[in-house]
């Protein structure tokens, strides 16, 4: 084959063969391709799009370029979730032990961050102690004993997304349905379970912005989950102001444990129970969604989900204690309010401005080798569709770099709108897609 006849090819809007995918991803991954022609390929793929049998191609090829994990010694059906990504988005610490409380066996592998804040592993390293990386072995007795561990990806999952999710990332060929679907479902359906929830978002923060492109992105997920024999659903939530009110890593794990304790934030409290209560359902724990989502909710209000959150802290090596002295994590040494300059409504607070804000204050990385600083980030007094006074505390900026919070607050100044007229209450939960 010939790398420049398949990108011809694609660039004039014609079908690739899975072979031609195959040595087009093979080729890269083993470095026999070079960037420039895979960047002008993805750039095809970007304009023309693939079809179905060219997307499911794609995946399934990435899927194997590593490690295809065996989840099998561990009992029950093991029920994956994923997010498509968004700000203040802490749910997997909230339903991991929701679930798990309730008799689903949670292995779970999560990533790091690249922008916004940090990802779930980035979270939990504010716990002192917690171990993110520990053996295949130990990581199976964890869920066969405790029901429950969150562990970092592996550098063997999908090492062929890596490569081309990084030059994406550099050659603005990210937002193509059939490059993300591939990207997330080679991830997991390398990871083992035997069924996958997704949390696509939609809105300012998320990749899709309309309802329209979230739902063509979940349905096309969910075929190719699907394709692969996984039990697999998605949930179109919003992403248009963030979740919850913290925003940041120790800010988001204390903010999780209140959800846990069932004193967290509405929004979210409401957003994890829907998510458990399918989790809990496709794990075959419930007959019904419905019924998954009261055992979520009984979970939260007996303590038993706190339990398993003490439980997985405790078998990752980290200091419990935690859970009731906050103090015990990284604790920023400035704190910068931001007030309202008007009488009003809160008629929006753009999502993606509140990321990048809650990035520069240190919270995020910029670059790969970039240090988090586990203390920063933003806290929300206030969410979209609540009345305010000038003067109001409307957030707070958390760090410990005087100049970026000062900066962060410019940041945040220009993401939120204030109007006289109560903006109309917008679905958290959109759509289900099965
Ligand atoms: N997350 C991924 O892992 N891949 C994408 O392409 C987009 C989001």
């Amino acid at each position: 084959m010939n790398t420049v006849e398949l990108i011809t090819k694609k660039r004039d809007g014609r079908v690739l063969t899975e072979a031609e995918i195959e040595y087009l991803v093979k080729g890269y991954t083993a470095g026999d391709i070079p960037d420039y022609q895979m960047s002008a390929f993805l750039m095809a793929v970007y304009f023309n799009g693939m079809t179905k049998d060219e997307t499911v191609a794609l995946t399934q090829i990435m899927r194997d370029s590593g490690d295809v994990v065996d989840l099998s010694a561990i009992d029950g059906i093991k029920v994956d979730k994923h997010s498509t990504g968004g700000v203040g988005d802490k749910t997997t610490l909230i339903v991991g032990p929701v679930a798990a409380a309730c008799g689903v066996p949670i292995a779970k592998m999560s990533g790091r961050g690249l922008g916004f804040t940090g990802g779930t592993v980035d979270k939990l390293e504010a716990i002192p102690g917690y171990k993110t990386s520990i053996s295949e072995q130990e990581f199976m007795d964890q869920v066969n004993d405790k029901g429950i561990s969150v562990i970092g990806q592996t550098g063997h999952i999908a090492p062929a997304d890596k490569k081309i999710y990084a030059l994406r990332d550099v050659t603005a060929t990210v937002e193509n349905l059939s490059l993300i679907t591939a990207s997330i479902m080679s991830k997991k359906l390398a990871a083992g379970s035997d069924a996958i929830l997704l949390d696509v978002k939609c809105g300012s923060g998320a990749f899709m912005k309309s309802q329209k492109d979230a739902e063509k992105l979940a349905e096309l997920m969910v075929e190719i989950g699907k394709a692969d024999g996984k039990e697999t659903m998605a949930m179109i939530t919003d992403m248009e102001q963030p979740l919850g009110n913290a925003i940041g890593n120790t800010l988001e794990v204390q903010e999780a444990i209140d959800v846990l304790k069932n004193c967290g934030p509405k929004d979210i409290t409401e957003l994890c129970i829907a998510l458990a209560g399918m989790m809990i359902y496709l794990g075959k724990k419930a007959d019904t969604p419905e019924e998954g989502m009261q055992k979520a909710q009984r979970a939260l209000e007996d303590g038993s989900a706190l339990e398993k959150f003490r439980d997985l802290i405790e078998g990752q090596g980290g200091d419990t204690a935690i859970i009731d002295n906050y103090a015990l994590m990284p604790q920023a040494e400035f704190k910068l309010d931001l007030e309202a300059w008007d009488d009003g409504y809160i008629a929006s607070m753009d999502a993606m401005k509140f990321g990048l804000a809650s990035q520069h204050t240190g919270a995020g990385r910029e670059r790969k080798e970039d240090e988090i600083d586990m203390s920063a980030g933003i806290v929300l007094a206030k969410k979209i569709g609540d009345t305010v006074a000038a003067g109001d505390v409307i957030c707070s900026i958390y760090g410990n770099d005087m100049k970026k919070i000062q900066k962060s607050l410019e940041e945040v100044r220009n993401a939120v709108r204030i109007g006289i007229k109560k903006p109309e209450k917008v679905d958290l939960i959109k759509k289900i897609v099965k």
